[in-house]
């Protein structure tokens, strides 16, 4: 049985970026033999102006049983409700309780990264990422007058915090059998936040009880960023909240080379769900112009790939996007001249190359 495949094109540079993704999989699996069927669903920005639908119930129940969901990106200045992004994005996230946001950030290629000296940054940031503020509990009161009031609810359950720092734990100790350092950072605010984030500190130390043998430490979310920034190679697992694994994952992915390579999976280890998506958004002054860089949703599709058991799949695609890095065969923002296809034309010839070089 093929795995169904539902793909969400989205917005603005969504869809030039999700195009390239999908060819390098069909390419990949030739090789490792895995069956993946895609199915494409006009949800975005152009049905939501003309018809007024973000997710009708029929389609929501077709992507909540898709063995994964390859989603392009959502945002399209015509839309002007705050809540369009929330309704489709947010709500997928949400209902199907994808509670573990991955954002790796890896240096493609020595010289991509902005800083001085580093030389090699290989880190994920494990975001919590159906809580906090993002849960939408709040109002306003007296809107538009002096006295306004405007409040957002900071969510944090016991069950979230728990399963999200267990996950990096487990995460750790199993990039550590993989040759990486496998420690965690867990990053909060209890200082400031002392209600909310003291059950992020009290569950912190009860997770380091769990597993003594996994290197653990703590920072506040300000001194993360300054320390991803002074010294990024300290970082290794990253676990934190939804609103800070949003900033932070952000400024880790333009230490690496910036927003469009960066790659991301929002997924739930119990149900098996995921949701695979390159960490930026829809660039509207990009789109149309075959400029994007489709290396973030490539190696989201990698992502997908390794979370439905194909992990020769996606080392091979992570290998070409590395050796494409290397030499330059990019986008502008990374360095190269090349446009979209172009540069996912580089990805697929050295994809073959690799494939050509391996038994079947
Ligand atoms: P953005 O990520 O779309 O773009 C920020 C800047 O990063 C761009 O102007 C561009 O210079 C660069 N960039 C991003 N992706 C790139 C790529 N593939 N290739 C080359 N350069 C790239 O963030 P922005 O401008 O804040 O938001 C635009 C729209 O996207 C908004 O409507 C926002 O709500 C939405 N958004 C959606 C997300 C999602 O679907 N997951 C995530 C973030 C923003
Ligand atoms: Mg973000």
């Amino acid at each position: 049985m093929p795995f169904r495949i539902a793909v969400i094109p989205g917005d603005g540079i969504g869809p030039e970026v999700i195009t390239q993704g999908i060819r390098v999989l069909k390419e990949v699996i030739q090789h490792t033999g895995s069956d993946l069927d895609f199915e494409t669903y006009d949800l975005g920005a152009e049905r939501y102006l003309k018809t007024g639908e973000i997710i009708p119930d029929p389609i929501f129940a077709e992507l909540q049983s898709a063995d994964a969901i390859y989603l392009g990106a959502v945002g399209d200045p015509r839309v002007k409700d705050p809540q369009y992004a929330a309704r489709l994005l947010l709500r997928l996230r949400f209902e199907l309780d994808l509670w573990v946001n991955l954002r790796p950030s890896r240096l493609l290629a020595p010289g991509l990264t902005p800083l001085r000296d580093a030389s090699t940054i290989d880190l994920v940031v494990v975001r919590e990422n159906t809580e906090r503020a993002y849960v939408g509990i709040g109002g306003q009161f007296k809107r538009g007058t002096a006295d306004e009031i405007a409040i957002q609810e900071d969510i944090n359950t016991r069950k979230g915090v728990e399963r999200i720092q267990r996950y990096a734990f487990e995460l750790a100790r199993e990039r550590r059998r993989t040759g990486h350092r496998g420690r965690v950072t867990m990053v909060d605010k209890s200082n400031a936040l002392y209600h909310a984030h003291d059950l992020w500190q009290r569950v912190f130390a009860l997770e380091r009880q769990r597993a003594p043998e996994i290197e653990a430490e703590h920072l506040f979310v300000d001194a993360a960023a300054m320390q991803l920034v002074k010294d990024p190679a300290r970082f290794d697992v990253v676990v934190t909240s939804n609103m800070f694994g949003d900033i932070l994952s952000d400024l880790a992915s333009e230490l690496v080379g910036g927003l469009g390579q960066a790659p991301s999976a929002n997924i739930n280890p119990d149900t098996r769900r995921g949701l695979f998506e390159p960490v930026h958004g829809s660039a509207p002054k990009h789109a149309g112009k075959g400029i994007a860089n489709p290396v973030g949703a490539i190696l989201a599709g990698a992502m997908m790939l390794r979370h439905l058991g194909d992990e020769a799949g996606a080392n091979q695609i992570e290998e070409a996007v590395m050796a494409t890095a290397r030499e330059r065969r990019t986008t502008k923002d990374l360095g190269g001249d090349l446009t979209t296809s172009a540069a996912a034309n580089a990805v697929l010839e050295r994809l073959e190359r690799i494939g050509s070089s391996r038994p079947l």
